[in-house]
């Protein structure tokens, strides 16, 4: 863990956003920690996950993701805290007792069982009724677009196409919660992005509860109805996939999720959500923000996309706020040109313009050229400084540069 600027205890508590259905959470975690003789893999994790809601946990290798699913699953016992699902306290419950149904990465369908036999497993264990048995593994497959390969075996099937099977074997239990361990990792990128939309879909047909495990940004963003952002143990923000990259509130959830500017400074002037911020770099800017008082040290922060580049002329031309610097690289990404202004100061900034046409591509200025950087104040935001982790600020810096870099080819 980063020892970042503030003690654990000073820290403010990150409210979590309601959950997007009603009442009682499906699966609720009360101060869950887990270690691993000295690794503390899971630290003081407090989540509400809502009834049918697609939930993911998101964040890098090694942060807790998978250990905070097996707990959940039964598979590993908290060291501290305590597991509610459907308001019941599961501690001791194995795995097989709880309402909870686990899809992982590579699925151990039983290679000697065809698809129907694999996908009624769990029904036959129940003792279910043939006739009933039989209607709910056709019910399901249909449902994951597999009805045609019922009398297969999972050696015959593509690797999107078992995905399929171990989804069809999980849902046919009818489980309270679906738990998903980059169920799509193995699989190539096309393939992804289409089982991506579709597994929403059948998420929102089926109306069961999904956590869903990723460490893939984008796919996080398309698929869920809020995301928990985890770093070394700890859950940084739980928010809806639009506040998370919209409004990150700590420097971890501005870098790992999309490509972020942060601008040092300090508040000179905060109310009304809005607080004035002089940077470092010597100018002022206007930022959204509630609860921070005047004198705070904070961040403040703006996605690429949300920035226009224009030339300098000493003044705003277009009424909105902004920044003059130099243009020190110009990247063609396909979409959009990535464009990274060296304010004074040395603080590079990374602007995205879409290629919408030829044209305006060969109107965006080149190396050396002196630019504005404008934009909406609403789009400004403010990352405090108790949820400042410097090496973040680093690697997002160190990341600007090195793209920098590579765009003069050294
Ligand atoms: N059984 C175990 N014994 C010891 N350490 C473990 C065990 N399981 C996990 N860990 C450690 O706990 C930390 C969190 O691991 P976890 O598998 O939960 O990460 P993750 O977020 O799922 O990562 P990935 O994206 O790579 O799957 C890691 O440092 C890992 O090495
Ligand atoms: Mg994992």
């Amino acid at each position: 863990m980063d020892s970042g600027a503030v003690s654990e205890a000073e820290r403010p508590e990150t409210p979590a956003a309601a959950p997007v259905t009603g009442g009682d959470p499906t699966v609720r975690l009360e101060r869950v920690s887990k270690h691993f003789g000295d690794l503390v893999a899971v630290r003081d994790l407090d989540l509400d996950i809502g009834r049918g809601e697609f939930f993911t946990l998101l964040g890098p290798s090694g942060c807790g993701k998978t250990t905070t699913l097996r707990m959940v699953a039964g598979f590993e016992q908290p060291t501290a805290g305590r597991v509610l699902i459907e308001g019941e306290d599961v501690a001791g419950l194995p795995s097989y007792r709880r309402p909870t149904d686990p899809v992982f990465q590579s699925y151990a369908l039983f290679a000697h069982l065809g698809v129907r036999e694999g996908v009624a497993f769990g029904l036959r264990r129940k003792k279910v009724p043939k006739s009933e048995t039989k209607e709910r593994v056709q019910a399901e497959l249909e449902r994951v677009g597999l009805a045609a390969e019922i009398n297969r075996r999972p050696n015959q099937l593509s690797g999107g196409m078992q995905q399929r099977v171990a989804l069809a074997r999980a849902l046919v239990n009818l489980p309270k919660v679906l738990l998903l361990d980059e169920p799509l990792g193995a699989l190539d990128l096309k393939l992804r992005k289409g089982l991506q939309v579709e597994l929403k879909r059948i998420q929102r047909d089926v109306g069961i509860t999904f956590v869903y495990v990723t460490h893939d940004q984008e796919e996080a963003l398309t698929m869920s109805d809020r995301i928990a952002v985890m770093s070394n143990g700890v859950v940084e923000q739980v928010d809806t996939p639009e506040n998370v990259y919209e409004r990150p509130t700590t420097t971890f959830v501005a870098g790992f999720i999309g490509v972020s500017n942060l601008m040092p400074g300090t508040v000179t002037s905060a109310g009304g959500g809005r607080a004035r911020i002089q940077l470092d770099t010597g100018i002022e800017v206007e930022a959204s923000v509630d609860g921070i008082q005047s004198g705070e040290r904070c961040h403040a922060v703006v996605r690429p996309e949300k920035l226009r580049i224009s030339q300098a002329s000493g003044e705003s031309s277009d009424g909105l706020p902004g920044v003059e610097g130099v243009v020190q690289s110009s990247i063609y990404l396909g979409t959009a040109t990535q464009i990274v202004v060296n304010l004074p100061g040395d603080v590079p900034m990374t602007v995205l313009v879409p290629n919408a046409s030829e044209a305006e591509r060969a109107r965006l200025p080149g190396g050396g050229a002196p630019v504005r950087l404008s934009w909406e104040p609403e789009h400004m935001h403010v990352v405090r400084e108790s949820e400042i982790r410097r090496a973040d600020v680093e690697e997002t810096v160190a990341n600007t540069t090195a793209t920098t870099h590579a765009s003069f080819g050294g």
